[in-house]
């Protein structure tokens, strides 16, 4: 039996239910259901709409419910067409006729607009609870890598030296993006839906507002058409996750690439790595690669939610019962990848010694030099030439920029002295740098304290 089958002539076709139950789904949404039924009820009650004995009645037999699906003794059957079927039928049968009175002034197509924000308001909390940790864990590496100097890179071609923490700051400092584009999806989506009776209101003496406070959420979606007929809030999460999964995979990325033999700068912990079953000297970064791959996941449901909502007439169509595979699955696979990043990251090891040597001389001081003119009161542009023809000069003969003699640069322009080859060491260009924000182990200081203080 379905909420509504008193209209037909014939039952629901077997194989159509099946197709349309959103049981798998939405089932996993039954605390939000029971928490919004509770105060529906109870405002029911306050308006007289529902006695205090059979509001009593039924909120005692909510809670009765939420224990038998929580235990698993209340199985959740697809047959039932959705969670909230499940649970109002369950009510009548604890209660009889006392049940049938909770669905007054309500819709289902309300009760879903409501889980899914209850749903969202909760994993909102989570999900920025694991972006923290994920934050934490990268300034404490970022704390362990004060003086260890890596090469920076644009296009993946070598460009100037960089501190390894400031790199894994700039990490911190994107997340904290998101932790607001998270906080601010929460607030639009703590409003209640609660009273639409699904589209136009109701003719019953309803209080909105009341049901709202009951629900600690900031207050209702005024329009009872759109309290239905929107998902914007399922796709500002699903976009907010889908840029911290962006963020996770360039991260991922940078895993990939440092624990190559090539660049030989990270070590992954054996617990994170694993082997291949057919040549016996492999150790591969499968989790960071997992966590670049699941990012399909989190975009293919973006794009899913926003195709579902496209075309669709106000207010409410059964497309939209589509949604929820999608919210799940992306903040499901967020909060994994967040969890799998922050325990690969704790576990790494990074060589504080291979970049140091190597780049002494290396041409990514060229701006160094270009710098040390402008100082000289050369033009700036004046300046990137000469240097450049320099740098030529060093391609052709194979040299490093501190191979070359003072005579040699001395041809290029009399500004140039013995002074130069100071300035040709990594770690000198990293302490010269000045600028806020700046890669110098000053600023860098600065932005530890910052964040040491802002993540507390
Ligand atoms: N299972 C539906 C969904 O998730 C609930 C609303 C159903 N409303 C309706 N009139 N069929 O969207």
């Amino acid at each position: 039996m379905s909420l509504w089958n008193s209209r037909f002539k014939k039952s629901f076709d077997k194989g159509a239910l099946k197709f349309s139950s959103s049981v798998v789904v939405d089932g996993k949404l039954y605390n939000e259901d029971i928490d919004g039924s509770k105060a529906h009820v109870k405002m029911l009650m306050k308006q007289k709409i529902v006695s205090a004995n059979d509001g009593i009645a039924i909120l005692k037999a909510l809670e009765e419910i939420r224990k038998e699906i929580k235990s698993g003794k209340l199985k959740l059957d697809w047959q039932k067409e959705d969670i909230h079927s499940i649970i109002e039928e369950r009510l009548v049968d604890k209660i009889g006729e006392r049940g049938k009175r909770l669905h007054t002034a309500r819709s289902r197509n309300d009760q879903v607009a409501l889980d899914e924000r209850l749903y969202i308001r909760k994993e909102v909390d989570s999900i920025i609870k694991l972006t923290k940790i994920f934050q934490r864990t990268l300034l404490k590496q970022a704390q362990q890598h004060k003086d260890t100097i890596i090469s920076g890179y644009t296009h993946l071609q070598r460009a100037q030296p960089l501190l390894f923490a400031h790199h894994l700051i700039a990490y911190v400092s994107m997340l904290e993006r998101d932790v607001d584009r998270l906080n601010d999806c929460k607030k639009r989506a703590n409003n209640s839906p609660l009273g639409a009776a699904a589209l136009a209101g109701t003719s019953l003496p309803i209080d909105r507002q009341y049901t709202a406070k009951l629900l600690d959420m900031n207050g209702v979606i005024i329009n009872s058409i759109d309290a239905v007929s929107d998902r914007d809030v399922l796709i500002e999460l699903i976009s907010a996750c889908a840029t911290i999964m962006m963020h996770l995979s360039r991260f991922s990325e940078e895993i990939v690439l440092w624990s190559s033999q090539e660049f030989s700068f990270a070590l992954i912990d054996d617990s994170f790595a694993t082997g291949s079953s057919l040549m016996p000297q492999k150790k591969n970064p499968d989790i960071a690669e997992l966590i670049r791959g699941k990012v399909g996941r989190v975009y293919g449901s973006l794009f899913a939610i926003l195709t579902i909502m496209k075309s669709l007439p106000l207010a409410y169509n059964r497309d939209m019962q589509e949604d929820k595979v999608h919210l799940l699955e992306a903040v499901d696979t967020t909060k994994d990848c967040l969890n799998m990043a922050t325990e690969l990251l704790k576990k790494i090891r990074f060589d504080k010694k291979r970049f140091e040597k190597e780049l002494d001389g290396n041409l990514l001081l060229a701006t160094d030099l270009v710098d040390y003119l402008v100082g000289k009161q050369v033009p700036f542009r004046k300046a990137h030439q000469i240097i450049g023809e320099i740098v030529a000069v060093c391609v052709d003969q194979n040299k490093k920029l501190n191979e070359l003699s003072i005579a040699q640069y001395k041809q290029f322009s009399t500004k140039f002295e013995e002074e130069i080859f100071t300035l040709l060491k990594s770690k000198t260009s990293v302490n010269n740098k000045l600028s806020q924000g700046s890669t110098s182990p000053v600023e860098v200081e600065k932005q530890i304290l910052f964040w040491k203080k802002a993540l507390k």
